[in-house]
């Protein structure tokens, strides 16, 4: 077999057979083709997409390009939940030790941030001490004990999507949906979860930017996720604004311990009790209604909140901070942002608020980019709220004064006033079982 005729083949618009797409997902991770070749490929890809078959077949040459994990010495049902990205997604944190206190497993591998898109490694590193690279031993252990345990993806884990996605990331091929699928759904299937609940993000700070497009990319996910034994569900969620009111790591663990103490914005809880309620039910305990009463009762009475600080003890973390989030270090400087027109907040490219976050030290520009954890933005009103000249719309943060000037040019283009309040649009925009 030769590389040079499959991308030939997907130029011209013929479907790879499954050989084809195991012989390059292969020989990729073995470095046996080079990534000029691999680039072709993906393009092809990008302009001809790929068949139901072929996108499974390559979401399962994903899969078993490196280590399967064995979550066998886990006890009970295991769930998982993953979020295609956007910004101020901190559901994970909330979602995890919910569901775990009520019963059911959550061994997580998340991710960092990646471009205008925070990560919940990143987050969960802003606790002093918190170890997200403890041993498979140990992982399996607090699951057992606590109920859940978040750590990095193991550099053994699909292997071939590390390199994929470093090369789609610089050749524009990112946004193709058998590639996005096959990124996701292989890693998620490399680990051994019964049931995976999928957060679909969709609007200006999401991936799939349209809902047509979101709901084909749910589906094309959710079919995989079926083919390969597992209970799926989707939920496609708004991100045509931030989710909650923080942005920046350190920030977003004390909203969601807000959260999780009944305190939180009612965007941010909304979506967390529809998602850990779906994630309840998929596992087969009860009703969404009644999963939903559950997760009420277990944030009333602090169980889910005493699960967190078990994780973040258990992971080295220093739990002083989850029991009071003003612990957290602070950035040196904050910098209010001001509107210079009354009106309504008709909307904003959350995208361009993530980078905004991003210029202020919350993210990182290149892999090697060190974090400043107590950076980022504290939203004072969003999309729909009326606002008068001169109203503080949002306070940024960071160790480094410089980067304001930046950050708060790039937040004011990206937040839209108007004489007209908008449209109110609904959290969850669809579910797909
Ligand atoms: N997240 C991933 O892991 N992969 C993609 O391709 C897009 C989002």
């Amino acid at each position: 077999m030769r590389m040079f005729d499959i991308i030939r083949k997907k130029r011209d618009g013929y479907e790879l057979s499954t050989e084809e797409i195991r012989f390059f997902i292969e020989k990729y991770v073995l470095n046996e083709i080079p990534d000029y070749q691999a680039a072709a490929l993906l393009m092809a890809i990008y302009f001809n997409g790929m068949s139901e078959r072929e996108t499974a077949d390559l979401t399962f040459a994903v899969r078993d390009s490196g280590a399967r994990l064995d979550f066998s010495s886990i006890n009970g049902v295991r769930v998982d939940k993953h979020s295609t990205g956007g910004v101020g997604d901190k559901t994970s944190l909330i979602v995890a030790p919910l569901v775990a206190c009520l019963g059911v497993k959550v061994a997580k591998m998340s991710g960092r941030g990646l471009g205008h898109t925070g990560g919940t490694i990143d987050k969960l590193e802003s606790i002093p001490g918190f170890d997200t690279s403890i041993s498979t031993e140990e992982f399996l252990k607090n699951v057992n004990e606590i109920g859940v345990s978040i750590v990095g993806q193991s550099r053994d884990l699909a292997p071939a999507d590390k390199k994929l996605y470093a090369l789609r990331d610089v050749t524009a091929t990112i946004d193709s949906l058998p590639l996005v699928v096959s990124s996701i759904m292989g890693k998620k299937l490399a680990a051994d979860d019964d049931c995976i609940v999928l957060d679909v993000k969709s609007g200006s700070g999401a991936f799939t930017k349209t809902l047509d497009d979101s709901r084909a990319l749910a589906r094309a996910m959710v079919d995989i996720g079926k083919r390969a034994g597992k209970k799926m569900l989707a939920l496609i969620t708004d991100m045509d604004r931030p989710l909650g009111n923080a942005i920046g790591n350190s920030l977003e663990v004390a909203e969601a311990v807000d959260t999780l103490n009944g305190r939180g914005p009612k965007d941010l809880t909304e979506i967390c009790l529809v998602l850990a309620s779906n994630m309840l039910f998929l596992a087969g305990k009860g009703s969404v209604e009644a999963c939903r009463a559950a997760c009420e009762k277990a944030v009333k009475d602090g169980s889910a909140l005493e699960t967190l600080a078990k994780m973040v003890k258990a992971q080295g973390g220093d739990v002083s901070v989850i029991y009071d989030t003003d612990k957290f270090k602070k950035a040196k400087y904050a910098f209010e942002v001001k509107v210079s027109t009354s009106g309504y907040i008709y909307g904003v490219d959350t995208e361009g608020y993530g980078r905004a976050s991003l210029l202020l030290g919350a993210g990182r520009n290149t892999i090697e980019d060190t974090i400043d954890y107590s950076a980022g933005i504290i939203l004072k009103k969003k999309t729909g709220d009326r606002v008068e000249n001169g109203d503080v719309i949002a306070v940024l943060y960071s160790d480094d004064r410089e980067k304001f000037a930046e950050a708060a040019k790039v937040f004011d283009a990206s937040t839209h006033i108007s004489d007209e309040a908008p449209i109110a649009r609904p959290l969850v925009l669809d579910r797909i079982e």
